[in-house]
Formats: C-alpha cells, sequence, structure tokens
C-alpha cells in the first residue's frame, strides 16, 4: 500500500515520467490523478474509509495554490499513434496558416502568442490547460469544453473559422495539449498559465506610434502586416480580430510588456508598453460575428472594444472592421441543452 502511494504521489508532483511516458500521455492519466488525490488524502485522514469524492475534489482546486509545473519535452512525445497524434498537434498549433489555410486565413499562428507551443510561462501558457477545462467563462456565460476554448482561438484570435470539433486535426491538438498537461491533477491551476495583470495606466497612442516606430516596425511592418511566416500581423484584415482578448488594451500591454520587442524583451516601461498597445489595438482589423452576445450577465472588463450588455466600448477602433468571408463559422455558441432547447427556441432566438 506505501508503494502504491508513494507511486502515486510521484506521478502528481513529478509528471516527467523516466520512462513510461506512453502510458502518462494517455486519456487514463486523469481517472490515475483523481485515484492518487483519493488515495493521499485518505492517507492523511484518520479515519480513511468515508473520505468523499467531492472533498477530494474541492481540495485539488484550491488547497495548495498553482503547481511549479514543467510540462515534458517533445523529445518524450512517445513513438506510437498516440505520439504521433501529439505530435501533428504541435505541428497545427506552429504552423496553423500553412497547416489549415481555410480555418485560418490569417498572418498569425496560435504559437504566435503561445510562444514556444504554448509551454512559455505567462505568453498565455497552455501548459496544464487539459486540467483546467470544462471551465466556466463568463465572456461565454456558460461551461465550456476544451475543443469550444481552442475554437473560440480560431474564431477570434486568429480571425478565422471554427474547427469541427469531432476532426483529426482538433483531436491532433488536444493530445498536444494534454500532452504538455501530463501529470497535472483535474483543477488544478499551474503557474505561467494565462498572463500576468498590469497595473492600469493610461495608453497614450501618439506615443504609441513613436515607439512603434523605432521598435516594432522592423518585424512587424509599417502597417502592422507582418511578413510571413515568421512574423505575425498586429491588425489589418490577416490579424487577431476584435473579438480576441489581444484586442483589449491590457491584454495587450501586458503581452507586449513581458515578450516584445522580440529581440529585446522586458526593455520597455510598463508605461510605454501601454502606449504601444493602445496604438496597436487603436487600428482597424477583422470583425467578431456576435461579439455583442459576449458577457450575456454583465460584467465585461473596462478595456473590452465593442459594447456588451452593460458596457460601453472603449477607445473602439475608428471606421470599418473587415468583414467575415463566413460569419456563422466565426461564431462558436455555448452547449445548447438538449432538454431545454425546444421551448428556449421561442424565447430566446438563435441564441444561448
Ligand atoms: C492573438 C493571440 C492568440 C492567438 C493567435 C491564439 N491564442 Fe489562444 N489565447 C490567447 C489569449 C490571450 C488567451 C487567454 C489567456 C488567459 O486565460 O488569460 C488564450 C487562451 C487559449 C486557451 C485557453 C487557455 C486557458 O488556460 O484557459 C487555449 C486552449 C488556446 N488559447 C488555444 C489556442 C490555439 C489552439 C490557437 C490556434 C488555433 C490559439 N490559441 C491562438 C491568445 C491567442
Ligand atoms: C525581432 C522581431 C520583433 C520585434 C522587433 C517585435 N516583435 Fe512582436 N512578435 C515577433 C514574433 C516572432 C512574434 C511571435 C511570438 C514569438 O515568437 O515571440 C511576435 C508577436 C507579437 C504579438 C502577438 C501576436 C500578434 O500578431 O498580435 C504582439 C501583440 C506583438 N508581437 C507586438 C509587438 C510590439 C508592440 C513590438 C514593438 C514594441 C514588437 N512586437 C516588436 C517579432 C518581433
Amino acid at each position: 500500500m506505501i508503494v502504491v502511494l508513494s507511486d502515486a504521489r510521484d506521478l502528481l508532483f513529478h509528471p516527467v515520467p523516466h520512462e513510461p511516458v506512453n502510458q502518462l500521455t494517455k486519456p487514463t492519466l486523469r481517472p490515475l490523478c483523481v485515484l492518487a488525490a483519493l488515495l493521499s488524502a485518505a492517507a492523511c485522514n484518520p479515519t480513511p474509509a468515508a473520505k468523499p469524492v467531492a472533498a477530494a475534489a474541492s481540495a485539488n482546486h484550491a488547497a495548495t495554490g498553482p503547481l511549479d509545473y514543467t510540462p515534458p519535452p517533445d523529445s518524450l512525445i512517445p513513438h506510437d499513434e498516440m505520439g504521433n497524434s501529439i505530435r501533428r498537434g504541435l505541428a497545427l498549433v506552429t504552423h496553423t496558416t500553412d497547416s489549415l489555410p481555410a480555418f485560418a486565413p490569417g498572418n498569425i499562428q496560435c504559437t504566435s502568442c503561445h510562444i514556444d507551443g504554448g509551454r512559455r510561462r505567462d505568453a498565455a501558457g497552455l501548459m496544464g490547460v487539459y486540467a483546467r477545462f470544462p471551465k466556466f467563462m463568463d465572456r461565454s456565460g456558460a461551461v465550456i469544453p476544451l475543443e469550444d476554448r481552442v475554437n473560440y482561438c480560431f474564431t477570434r484570435s486568429l480571425g478565422g473559422s471554427k474547427l469541427p470539433t469531432d476532426s483529426r486535426e482538433m483531436q491532433d491538438i488536444v493530445a498536444y495539449l494534454a500532452y504538455i498537461s501530463t501529470g497535472v491533477p483535474v483543477g488544478r491551476h499551474v503557474i505561467g498559465e494565462s498572463m500576468p495583470k498590469m497595473s492600469k495606466l493610461a495608453g497614450d497612442t501618439a506615443r504609441g506610434a513613436a515607439l512603434f516606430a523605432t521598435t516594432c516596425v522592423m518585424c512587424h511592418g509599417a502597417e502592422g502586416q507582418g511578413n510571413p511566416p515568421a512574423f505575425p500581423a498586429l491588425w489589418g484584415p490577416k490579424s487577431f480580430s476584435i473579438g480576441a482578448s489581444m484586442a483589449r488594451e491590457e491584454r495587450a500591454a501586458t503581452f507586449i510588456r513581458h515578450f516584445m520587442p522580440q529581440n529585446n524583451p522586458g526593455s520597455l516601461t510598463d508605461q510605454q508598453a501601454w502606449d504601444v498597445a493602445a496604438y496597436v489595438d487603436s487600428h482597424l482589423r477583422p470583425d467578431s460575428p456576435g461579439k455583442h452576445d459576449d458577457w450575456p450577465n454583465g460584467g465585461a472588463p473596462a478595456d473590452v472594444p465593442y459594447d456588451t450588455k452593460g458596457h460601453v466600448a472603449y477607445r473602439p477602433p475608428v471606421g470599418t472592421l473587415f468583414s467575415r468571408a463566413n460569419p456563422s463559422a466565426g461564431i462558436v455558441p455555448p452547449p445548447a441543452s438538449v432538454i431545454r432547447s425546444a421551448t428556449a427556441v421561442h424565447s430566446t432566438k438563435g441564441a444561448r
């Protein structure tokens, strides 16, 4: 019994195994981790028999804060069918526009923001993401699966079309995301996921324009058009859409503050990052169909650049956004109830 327990702990806290990687990369990992959590919770309890599952689950969610987690390296991706899928997923997030031109028509890849295939801490880090879903998102007002979250980035951050959830390519991407989550217990957060918050400053677009000309133009171009495939577009018809997080000044400022200019990251002050973020986000970009339905219960962050319930657009770009070739493919509706949908059709036409 003691041997089993310490093995289970090894799985939890040393996610990069010496040999049996295959086992760890399969979806069976999740039950294993829950089992491990149950076992170790039981071990600390004087009357172990009756430890309820819910208690162990909520302990996982809250008790110990984010894990200091390093995902396994590409070199440990197994050489089998599962490994092939993981490798295809990595290729898809890295070469998104080449691989999936019908779904990613812009000049911007998943890894233009999720640096190092989502392994770079604080660059919208994707390590551990498989353990964070399903998840409630207030922007959607619903609990959504990981596939829908990936599709939010296809439709909003890439200004593209949603990938069918049951496609091989979607499952390859999910397989890769599960791989860089190996060993993270369900519901647990990890250090480096998402992006750090910036203290609030007022961005000045004129100062931002001057800084852009000296510090960003050589890679991203004077029109923000980028230089494919290495240098992504920052605005215009081939960049992220108005519905992307990066279209919010605070989100863009934190990314730029920590990771740009790419040849000298960390060299800008907070104020400079806000200024140049304001300048970047002041430009026209692809529209995001259905955007006014975001945050259906209100509570949009202050810098969202379009109207939503109870929120007035913050410094929206002036002019007409680029319309989308196939608007309906750019909307990912929240999961519909099979029980409630028959009546819901009458009250909230075509909506959530
Ligand atoms: C323009 C930048 C950008 C691009 C391009 C982009 N994303 Fe994202 N993505 C983000 C940001 C910002 C977040 C939100 C991070 C946070 O939680 O604050 C995010 C969140 C995610 C999440 C959820 C992370 C979590 O912890 O909840 C997943 C999964 C994801 N993206 C996958 C992808 C995939 C796959 C692609 C390519 C199809 C992609 N992204 C393209 C910026 C981008
Ligand atoms: C040396 C080239 C280089 C310079 C200079 C540079 N970038 Fe980038 N930028 C990149 C690359 C490459 C990426 C993709 C992520 C990565 O690989 O680091 C990127 C990604 C981005 C992104 C997220 C992806 C997107 O398309 O929106 C933003 C925003 C951004 N840069 C803004 C800036 C700003 C603002 C400056 C000037 C302060 C700047 N960059 C300077 C090369 C550069």
